[in-house]
């Protein structure tokens, strides 16, 4: 249903019934109007399955109906592949059908700012193309379904710390590029039924009421048409919320804030129509599901779980393969080591965990192959600080002699549940000490030593040169034990890329000389340099770089052709290359384009991502991809100007497997369509008039008079020898107003003032 019709409706409504339509019926339903035929609607959380809670359950977390669990969105992200998320989303938005579900409450699109947020991994990345681009597809799956999707938590909510409350001080241009970036184009490609505020405060205004937020940014802006729904129990102040552009309270606050809208219309504080224009896009929503409505769908198990599987194994990211220890074959002798190999961590916890039974883990997958011994190695409690009891003592000893027993040792490891999940921030980086210390010791006596990680966000790898391959599995869902067989034996192989830096320690990374930030604000001092963009800029060693992952094959990169190399911004420009698969046998791979401003007034980072593909091949194929390149490709955001603005110039195509393995590049010179306008005063610097093509006779002389000043009359310079460097400097820095009073009368402030007044014209 569409605004325009919802208003038909709203219309009808008493005030009361209006106000009440703003806030839940309780923790999971909407309000009816039964007799305007507005029902009861249902939703749920996601993002990676369902969890659907009974009326009575409310805020129970594990209690849920029984439901697949899909890679976690940590995972879904390394796939950096739109048609396998979309799959994944349509399967859930089906099951959001067979079990009546208006709408399912995710993605998660918020950026890894830091490694150690402990909801990382319900997000998808630290670079915010990757992310809004997954994003949309997950949207559009479920959406195909005739259900809504949620984009959450709206913004700048990247810390568990102090969730609910603190401000994240963040300036604009972060925000642009960055943080509100991630959401902007999964907006306004998918067009998710609702966004969910998120519980802190931006700029010192809670994200439920701040109207630059979700009125100018997203409404006026984005022109989003859908409803904006607050985190759960996000609500500040509700009449500042709703006059912000908040639309929905979730779960509701019986009754008390819907009187106080009713309140706030009948004072005239609140005009009526800002309420009506909430209550449209509510009404909009709920009668669009029933439109859709599909009461014959079903959801089938075991076609799921097989998704789930599939998509598993397209997330996966090989990080180490030395020589080519992998894939192992299936009649070698092998240790299957840790407690992960039993009992898999495949989810995070908290308001995402999905209730299934289905799980297979690693161990169930090769139960009748006799050439694999298991010992569980650790435990999964964490024992750090703590004595060896003598049974850690024990497993160590067994996994040490299975080890040196095998032709290869393989670890199940990862981060147990106690160390990530919503609600706070992890305290530190590392895997649990036990963990580490039986890695060190089987690699001492396995030379052919592989992990297997299993964990939502980055962990440091202090024993990375003594092992020979890691697999990262991520959270990989309920499929993960036979995904991560099929790669290990080589009867998948892998393909996912990280979609986030591996640093080699926490200290590393940009955000932590302010994470989490100080009782009330967290600052966001590291700017646009999130992530690769920070490691690339300070030429630093990390341990995995972004974009990274390996295959059993190899590919090559050719004959890299852009459709243009002169043009302006408003014009798009084709980028094709040329993959083959050179291996023997079929891979896909992730082909990933960045762009590289190579020289600009503002600050940038080195690389961004602008483009990715990921593409299969059978040994010896050859493919072509192609990338269209608009706008945003080479813009920054001018806070000066509020637009987004191409600085005229050379920009660097950089096509490459990961972030730092860049195998082609091109140059292009791209345009400003429109110039932005700045205001030129007295206090201009030359240098800044230098591309003012309106005024460059002016400009000319001004620069010839500037030079003039450190010559005497035989050309000499008198600043003294070899100090040309400085005479250029001093012209180029010359503020205007400063030009007459060493110019002896030559150039008046008249003369100035004519040539701004036609400037700024
Ligand atoms: C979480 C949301 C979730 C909601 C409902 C909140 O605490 O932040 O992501 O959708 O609860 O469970």
């Amino acid at each position: 249903m569409t605004r325009k019709e919802a208003n038909a409706l709203v219309k009808q409504m008493t005030l009361e019934e209006k106000a009440g339509l703003c806030s839940g019926k309780d923790f999971w339903r909407l309000k009816s109007v039964e007799r305007l035929g507005i029902p009861e609607v249902m939703v749920c959380d996601g993002p990676n399955g369902l969890r659907k809670q009974s009326e009575e359950e409310g805020a129970g977390i594990n209690e849920s109906i029984e439901a697949v669990c899909f890679p976690g969105s940590c995972a879904e992200a390394a796939s950096f592949d739109r048609e396998t998320m979309f799959q994944a989303g349509q399967a859930m938005g089906n099951a959001c059908q067979a079990e009546n579900i208006s709408i399912l409450l995710g993605p998660g699109a918020n950026i890894k700012r830091s490694p150690i947020c402990g909801r990382n991994f319900e997000y998808y990345s630290e670079d915010p193309y990757l992310s809004s681009q997954i994003a949309a597809a997950h949207i559009k799956g479920v959406q195909s379904k005739g259900v809504g999707a949620c984009i959450k938590h709206f913004a700048a909510n990247n810390q568990e710390t102090r969730r609910m409350s603190i401000s994240s001080q963040v300036e604009e241009r972060a925000l642009r590029e960055i943080y509100l970036a991630a959401f902007e184009d999964a907006i306004k490609e998918a067009k998710p039924w609702a966004v969910m505020c998120s519980y802190n405060q931006l700029n010192g205004t809670f994200a439920s009421e701040n109207r630059w937020l979700l009125t100018d940014v997203l409404k006026n802006e984005w022109g989003y048409e859908g409803l904006v729904v607050t985190d759960w129990g996000a609500v500040n102040d509700r009449v500042k919320g709703l006059l912000a552009g908040l639309d929905l309270e979730m779960p509701g606050s019986g009754g008390w804030n819907d009187a106080k809208i009713v309140e706030a219309v009948r004072s005239g504080s609140i005009p009526e129509s800002v309420l009506d224009s909430a209550c449209e896009r509510i009404v909009a929503a709920i009668m669009t599901y029933v439109e859709n409505r599909d009461t014959e769908a079903v959801w089938d198990r075991q076609a799921d779980h097989k998704l789930a599987v599939q998509t598993a194994k397209e997330c996966m990211v090989l990080l180490k393969n030395e020589e080519h220890l992998l894939p192992l074959s299936k009649e070698s002798r092998l240790a299957f080591i840790g407690k992960f190999a039993e009992k898999p961590r495949f989810q995070g916890g908290g308001s995402s965990h999905v209730n299934t039974k289905h799980w297979s883990s690693a161990l169930d997958q090769v139960k009748t192959m006799e050439n694999i011994t298991y010992v569980s190695g650790f435990d999964t409690v964490d024992t750090m600080g703590k004595e060896d009891t003598d049974l850690d003592r024990k497993r160590l000893n067994d996994a040490i002699a299975a080890a040196g027993n095998a032709e290869a040792a393989v670890i199940f490891a990862g981060l147990p549940d106690s160390y990530e999940s919503e609600g706070f921030d992890r305290k530190h980086m590392r895997l649990p000490e036990n963990q580490n210390r039986l890695i060190q010791a089987v690699a001492e006596v396995q030379p052919n030593t592989i992990v297997v990680l299993h964990n939502g966000s980055p962990v440091e790898m202090p024993w990375i040169d003594k092992v020979k391959a890691v697999l990262e599995t991520y959270l990989g869902g309920e499929g993960v034990g036979e995904a991560v067989i099929d790669i290990l034996f080589g009867d998948a192989n892998p393909s996912g890329k990280l979609p986030e830096t591996f640093p080699v320690k926490l200290a590393d990374n940009p955000s932590y000389l302010n994470f989490p930030g100080e009782e009330t604000r967290v600052e966001y001092k590291e700017g646009i340099f999130v992530g690769y963009r920070y490691y690339d800029k300070k030429e630093m060693n990390v341990l995995f770089p972004f974009g990274h992952g390996l295959s059993y094959t190899t590919f090559a990169y050719s004959d890299l052709t852009v459709d243009r190399k002169r043009f302006n911004d408003e014009e798009e420009c084709r980028v094709s290359v040329r993959i083959t698969n050179t291996g023997d046998r079929f891979g896909k791979e992730v082909v990933q384009l960045y762009i590289q401003d190579l020289k600009s007034r503002v600050i940038r980072p080195v690389k961004e991502l602008k483009g990715f593909e990921k593409v299969s091949l059978e040994p010896g194929e050859k493919k072509t991809v192609t990338f269209t390149l608009g706008k945003r490709a080479w813009a920054y955001y001018d806070t000066e100007a509020k637009d987004w603005y191409t600085e005229e110039g050379e920009f660097a195509i950089l096509i490459g497997a990961s972030s730092r393995d860049i195998r082609l590049s091109e140059t292009v010179y791209v345009t400003p369509a429109v110039r932005h306008r700045r205001n030129y005063t007295m206090n201009t610097l030359l240098e800044d008039l230098f591309e003012c093509e309106e005024i460059k006779d002016e400009v000319a002389e001004l620069k010839h008079f500037c030079e003039s000043i450190f010559v005497d009359e035989t050309g000499e310079n008198l600043l003294g020898e070899g100090m040309k460097d400085m005479m250029e400097a001093q012209t180029r820095e010359m503020p205007l107003k400063s030009i007459p009073s060493f110019s002896d009368g030559k150039i008046t402030y008249e003369y100035l003032e004519k040539m701004l007044n036609k400037l700024n014209a």
